[in-house]
């Protein structure tokens, strides 16, 4: 994955074509990155809370402060909290939220947060700068178990013990501290993969980030807390990159829209007493966004609505499949 230095807000058309943002609504932007997204909603008349845990998001947020004043307001904060910042402002409900899983392109391509095996840096990955936990850390200080446990869960690595096994034999006797430092050893300790076209290192460097910014955990957190959070015609709509993320959104939303459940202990049909959406829908990048953004090909957006009424009008579900 390389991603393009220009910034390009990923299926941007697809959200704003799905959501409708109306004139006058309020709408969390819990990934604010550098504004894309957030941006095109306040041309729309909405007003946005906008968060983000980086640093440099904030400075970016300033800018767009300036332009848009009190139709703006950004807080350098987990979306894990979103509700606690929300309610400070005196916002109970909102009309909107979206979240754009993942790293931006301007971390990814700065080699000194350490998120790229591409390029020579320290063992980092923080989103936030300011919490403890490091992919260095993970590295020096976890079991080879809990090495090969994090590459397997969270990076789906085939060779996760191998990998684990080899890192906790190099580290005793030189440290590992940079990109470039792991990125080569996972490539001597899987060689074969470089056939394959993709960096051996791929899977582990996802797996160290989603560990070191516990992106599954607070994903999980803020679904539940988010839906409670929108009005009756609310819309919650997710990009993520990460098929493990992707998983846990499409799970969520079907279940909390599916009009009948099966009893588990009877196998019998009964109405979804946890029934918060009225219909979920997926999206995909078209070719064209492909091309000229090649990192946005492995996104996909979900986006669930609450209204029962647009149930309705459109009788759309996803089929059990996508
Ligand atoms: C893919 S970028 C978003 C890009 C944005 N939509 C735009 O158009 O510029 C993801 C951003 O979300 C932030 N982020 C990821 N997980 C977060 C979390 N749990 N809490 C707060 N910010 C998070 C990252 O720091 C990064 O800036």
């Amino acid at each position: 994955m390389n991603p393009k230095p220009v910034h390009h807000p990923v299926l941007l058309e697809a959200f704003l074509d799905a959501v409708q943002p109306k004139s006058g609504e309020r709408w969390i932007d819990g990934t604010f990155g550098r504004g894309g997204h957030t941006t095109a909603l306040l041309e729309r008349g909405v007003k946005v809370l906008a968060l983000d845990q980086d640093a440099e998001a904030e400075a970016a947020a300033v800018l767009v402060k300036e332009r848009w004043g009190e139709s703006f307001h950004f807080f350098r904060e987990n979306f894990r909290e979103m509700k606690r910042v929300s309610e400070s402002m005196g916002w109970e409900k909102v009309e909107g939220i979206l979240l754009d899983l993942g790293v931006s392109s301007p971390q990814f391509d700065q080699a000194e947060r350490g998120f790229s095996f591409r390029m020579e840096g320290p063992l980092d990955m923080r989103m936030d700068m300011r919490q403890f936990l490091t992919a260095a850390r993970i590295i020096s200080g976890e079991s080879e178990e809990g090495l090969s446990r994090i590459f397997w869960e969270l990076g789906e690595d085939r060779d996760s013990r191998k990998i684990a096994r080899a890192i906790v034999k190099a580290r005793e006797v030189t440290p590992i501290e940079t990109t470039t430092q792991l990125a080569e050893l996972v490539s001597a300790t899987v060689p074969w993969r470089k056939a394959k076209g993709i960096h051996p290192a791929t899977q582990v460097f996802q797996a160290l980030r989603l560990k070191v910014n516990e992106e599954i955990a607070v994903l999980e957190e803020v679904l539940p807390e988010g839906t409670a959070l929108l009005s009756e015609e609310g819309r919650f709509a997710v990009i993520s990159f990460h098929s493990g993320e992707d998983k846990r959104v499409k799970r969520f939303f079907q279940r909390h829209a599916a009009a009948e459940l099966e009893n588990p202990r009877n196998g019998w049909l009964e109405p979804n007493p946890e029934r918060w959406y009225g219909r979920v829908k997926r999206f995909l990048p078209e070719e064209a966004e492909i091309q000229l953004n090649p990192r946005s090909r492995s996104a996909r957006l979900r986006v669930a609505w609450k209204s029962l009424k647009e149930e309705k009008k459109r009788k759309y579900y996803e089929p059990k499949s996508s």
